[in-house]
């Protein structure tokens, strides 16, 4: 469908009436040479990007607030639904497709994206549009002892990113990004353009981690900056099953929660191959130190011997070459990479979590690599909490996972190529697998962490449709009991569900 008939011609005419830009500066439809790029620019999980995905009438790049609010406005008239996109790395396409209505328009941020530094405050205000790669280059420029907490992707935006929490290899220290946001500024589905104060603390509490496409359209964050030392290590230790990989694995699951909040830890478990060529489980410990080399190898050394890290294991870098160094960008590559907002590598993938709360007996390991030798690609990432994630109430912003919970487990696959037996392929070791783990896993509900969204655990139906009690489904499974207050702040900010999606929160409208 092209954005030809006269509704469609009243409603570009609506984006421009009270503003002096014309839609050409910020409306591409399907007649525009630039569509199609700018559609596929921010697209990751090549899934989402097919001849048969659904596609907007129209992409819509404001380049102010009044744009925001006249696409809000103009788009409720004509009754489109927008789908809001600022990084695009969305795990199911929900930023730039819709399943169940034809007439939605992309509200793309990628034009509101400055960042302004407070350095006497150690704040940032940083608009969505941005991505934590920027964020950390302009952190890191202003002051080799600032940075921020949150994901080790860089092309990841800020708006979906801290919308759903956020967290990366600071977690233990300082928390989730959303932990770390102070004030906001978000356009509602009346068009009004609120910050803390005047939102109210319920919706900003709903904002830092309630999942994104929900609420509103939240334009930009003030977030704390955190310290970091001059010089911070890191090292990447891998070690196959046949040498010692599953007891390194099962010492991990008791100490990584539990060591120096400075010491972050995160273990990946891939298939490899033996020297003899036989297909084997790897497990990699890829690990962030706030501190020299010297006092890493202390600090590994004190509560984790069997891991025998040596100093050629161990490199010293400033923080902000760190980040370079876990997206596995080589030694000496200028930090200006940061700044390329053009996400690497584009791929069809699918990809499930859960959280732990017992380690997984030793015994069971064997099994559990056994199953991932079963799949054609995957890696099982997990990421140690405990540290500052123990000392937050679990009820302070939406995301539940706190005390108790010692990590997070990430089943990813990947794969290249379009056709639909590959993807069913992949799909069905990943659902065997989900089933497989339940006996290890948080249960009743399954924990499941909503950046990383799965679209199996539940769907809305449609937007004048969604039932609180369908939802519970998934939203139970991403925010716990925090879920039920999500809801009710939908139902104050947002009763005729404007801002839906598949996996959007539900109104639930009380009785006064
Ligand atoms: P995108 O623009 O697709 O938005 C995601 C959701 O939020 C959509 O529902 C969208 O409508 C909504 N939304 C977007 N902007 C909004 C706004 N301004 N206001 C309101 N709603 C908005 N996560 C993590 O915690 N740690 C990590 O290290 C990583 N690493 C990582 C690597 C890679 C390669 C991918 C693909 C993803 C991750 N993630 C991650 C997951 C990531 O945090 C998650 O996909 C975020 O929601 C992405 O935010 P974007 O703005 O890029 O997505």
């Amino acid at each position: 469908s092209t954005i030809s008939n006269p509704v469609a011609e009243k409603f570009l005419h609506c984006l421009t009436q009270d503003s002096n830009a014309t839609t050409s500066d910020f409306v591409f439809t399907q007649k525009d040479t630039e569509y199609s790029s700018l559609l596929q620019s921010t697209i990751i999980n090549l899934r989402f990007s097919t001849s048969t995905t659904p596609k907007p009438l129209a992409i819509i790049t404001p380049l102010t607030y009044s744009h925001v609010q006249s696409t809000i406005l103009c788009s409720k008239h004509f009754k489109f639904q927008i789908r809001i996109r600022s990084g695009g790395h969305d795990y199911a396409g929900l930023s730039y497709t819709s399943f169940q209505q034809s007439s939605f328009v992309v509200l793309d941020l990628r034009e509101l994206r400055s960042i302004t530094i407070e350095s006497d405050q150690n704040t940032a205000w940083v608009e969505s549009g941005a991505t934590v790669g920027e964020l950390y280059y302009w952190v890191s420029h202003e002051s080799k002892n600032l940075g921020f907490p949150a994901g080790t992707c860089p092309t990841v935006g800020v708006g979906g990113h801290i919308s759903g929490g956020g967290f990366g290899n600071m977690i233990r220290k300082y928390g989730l990004a959303a932990d770390n946001v102070i004030d906001a500024r978000i356009i509602d589905a009346n068009g009004r353009v609120l910050d803390r104060k005047s939102m109210g603390e319920d919706l900003f509490w709903a904002v830092r981690g309630g999942g994104g496409g929900s609420f509103g359209v939240v334009v930009a964050w003030k977030v704390n900056l955190v310290y970091v030392p001059e010089k911070v290590s890191a090292f990447t230790l891998s070690k196959t099953i046949e040498q010692g990989g599953s007891n390194l694995f099962n010492k991990w699951q008791h100490i990584g929660h539990k060591v120096s909040q400075d010491l972050f830890m995160g273990v990946t478990i891939q298939p490899a191959l033996t020297e003899a060529g036989n297909r084997t489980i790897q497990v990699t410990f890829n690990s962030l130190f706030l501190g020299n080399v010297d006092k890493l190898i202390e600090t590994v050394t004190d509560s984790f011997p069997e891991l025998g890290l040596q100093e050629n294991d161990c490199s010293d870098m400033s923080w902000i070459e760190s980040v370079l160094y876990f997206d596995n960008y080589p030694k000496g590559e200028s930090i200006d990479v940061l700044r390329d907002r053009k996400p690497e590598p584009k791929v069809y993938f699918n990809a499930k979590s859960d959280y732990v709360t017992e380690p997984i007996p030793e015994e069971k390991l064997e099994e559990i690599w056994k199953w991932c030798l079963e799949g054609d690609n995957p890696v099982l990432v997990m990421e140690p909490h405990g540290g500052k994630m123990d000392e937050i109430e679990e009820t302070r912003i939406p995301y539940p996972y706190r005390k108790g919970y010692l990590y997070n487990i990430q089943y990813f696959e990947q794969w290249e190529d379009e056709s639909i037996e590959s993807a069913e392929k992949h799909i069905s070791w990943m659902r065997k697998i989900y089933e497989n783990m339940t006996p290890y896993v948080v249960k009743n509900p399954r924990a499941a962490y909503v950046n990383y969204r799965d679209l199996d655990l539940g769907e809305n139906d449609n937007a004048d449709n969604t039932s609180y009690l369908n939802a519970m489904k998934w939203g139970n499974k991403y925010f716990g009991k925090n879920f039920r207050r999500l809801a009710i702040v939908k139902g104050v900010v947002d009763p005729d569900n404007f801002f839906f999606s598949e996996q959007s929160i539900p109104p639930l409208i009380m009785s006064k």
